[in-house]
This record gives C-alpha cells, structure tokens and sequence, in this order.
C-alpha cells in the first residue's frame, strides 16, 4: 500500500495544521512554540501559523477596540462588531475550520478535546483581553468558548499558546516516540504511572524493585495498579469518572473511559 510513514494515505502530505491567532498582541507568538518539538515542526510545515491583530478591525480613526461595560464596572469589554470582522476574516482565509475564544467562561479543555482539534483542519483562537468579549459575539458567530483552567489569565494569549503546544504534539511526525503520547496522563482517563532512572540509588532512595526485574508482564501491572493509586488520591473527580466509565461500559452503556460528548 502507498501513503506516508504515518498515515498511509498520502492525505498528510498535503495537509498542515493551520493555526490563526486573534489577538491584540502578536509579538507574543509563536513565543516558545518557536523552539523545541513544535519550533522544528514548524520549520517543516507539520503546521502553520499566522496571527491577526484584532486592532486592524477597529471601525474609527482610534482604533478603538473596546468600550466600557454596560451597566458599569471595572475594565474594558471588547466591542463585538470589531471582534466579528476578524473572526470572518479569519475564516474567510480558513473556512471550516473550528473557532474558539480563550476565556475563563468557557468549558475546561480535555486531552479528549485537543485530540479532536489535532486531527482537524487547524484552529482559530480568539484572544482576549481586558475585561473580556462582548456576549453578542457567542450568539452572532459559531465560537466555542474554552478554559484552559479555574485560573484567570491577564489575556488568552498564554492560554493559546498552551492549547496549540497540546495539540503541535500530537500531530503526525512531531512526537519522537509515538508510543509515549498513548501511555501518558489523560489518555486513558487516568494520571500517567511515575516514572525513575539512574542511579539506581540516589539519597539513599531507590528505585521501586519490580521496575528492575525485567519482567514486563509484571512491570505493565505495576505501573497500571501505581496509575490507579495515584488518580484516586490526587484527582479524585478524575477517579469518580473513570470508575462510572468502568460500570457503564460493564453494562454496555457506553465504552470504557469514552468521555460523554464534548
Ligand atoms: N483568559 C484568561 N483566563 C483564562 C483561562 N483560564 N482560560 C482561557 N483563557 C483565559
């Protein structure tokens, strides 16, 4: 059969993961996106990046990009009718391809979810600033709104930036071992088993016995047992849901450890 090394179906050759970045502060891209893994994926094309300065849409001889909240308060909100001809501008340059907004409002982003994103056409992310968007933009446009975490940034853009690191290494050819991105924490609905190297001593510590045996069946049952143990105790809600997986899926409900739809 023909087709790449990766997907067999030649369909990778011509397709590059397509980031569009809105934002109010290019310069902070690619950032440390543009060393490492993703610097070097970059350089080869595995995929692209252009940033878009929303100040270029602002209507008036200012610039002006965001207004007063209505109503009162602190801070400034970003005007939606800016907001909207970039998103539109953007698309029209990558149709089809998904739009989210960086905002502590927004759904927490899964490893599930990054995996959907990586094997897309690209992303357009949204950044915020300020105060935040305009709520008439999430009902004028198709955008979906995404939290990197219960934290407030001071702008999207390191939430971008965080969001698009996940995904760059998940793209064909990017990773060195693809068998690690399988194995790792949240693939499986679980926290990742830890991990030790040399020395074999190091403060008096060593490293736990089984991992020395050579024997995998019981290495493989070790790390599967340590990655239970330390779900349980660190991410309880992590635990709770894989565990109802596990009785859904005994049940037929649903497959084990599939993520209800995002
Ligand atoms: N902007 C500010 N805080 C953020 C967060 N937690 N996630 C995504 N974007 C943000």
């Amino acid at each position: 059969m023909g087709g790449c090394d990766y997907c067999r179906r030649d369909l990778c050759r011509v397709m590059t993961f397509a980031a569009t970045v809105l934002t109010l502060y290019p310069e902070m891209f690619p950032g440390p996106l543009g060393i490492s893994l993703a610097g070097r994926a970059l350089e080869e094309g595995k995929w692209s990046l252009d940033t878009v300065q929303i100040r270029d849409f602002a209507i008036d001889k200012h610039r002006t990009v965001d207004d007063t909240p209505a109503g009162g308060g602190a801070g400034m909100v970003l005007r939606a009718d800016v907001l909207a001809a970039a998103v539109d501008h953007a698309l029209g340059a990558h149709p089809d391809t998904p739009v989210l907004a960086m905002t502590p409002r927004g759904k927490s982003l899964t490893q599930a979810r990054v995996r959907q994103l990586a094997s897309g056409p690209g992303v357009i992310l949204l950044c915020g600033r300020f105060e935040g968007f305009d709520e008439r933009i999430f009902a004028a446009r198709a955008i979906e709104e995404v939290s990197i975490g219960d934290i407030v940034l001071s702008g999207g853009e390191p939430a971008a930036l965080m969001l698009l690191d996940a995904c760059i290494r998940l793209l064909p050819g990017v990773m060195g071992a693809p068998s690690s991105g399988a194995e790792e924490s949240f693939e499986n609905g679980l926290l990742e088993y830890p991990h030790y190297t040399r020395p074999a001593i190091w403060e008096g510590r060593t490293i736990p016995e089984v991992l020395r045996s050579g024997d995998h069946a019981k290495i493989a049952a070790w790390r599967e047992s340590q990655s239970e143990i330390d779900t349980r105790l660190r991410r309880p809600d992590l635990w709770e849901r894989h565990k109802g997986a596990r009785v859904q899926s005994a049940s037929g409900a649903r497959h084990e450890n599939e993520e209800p739809d995002q």
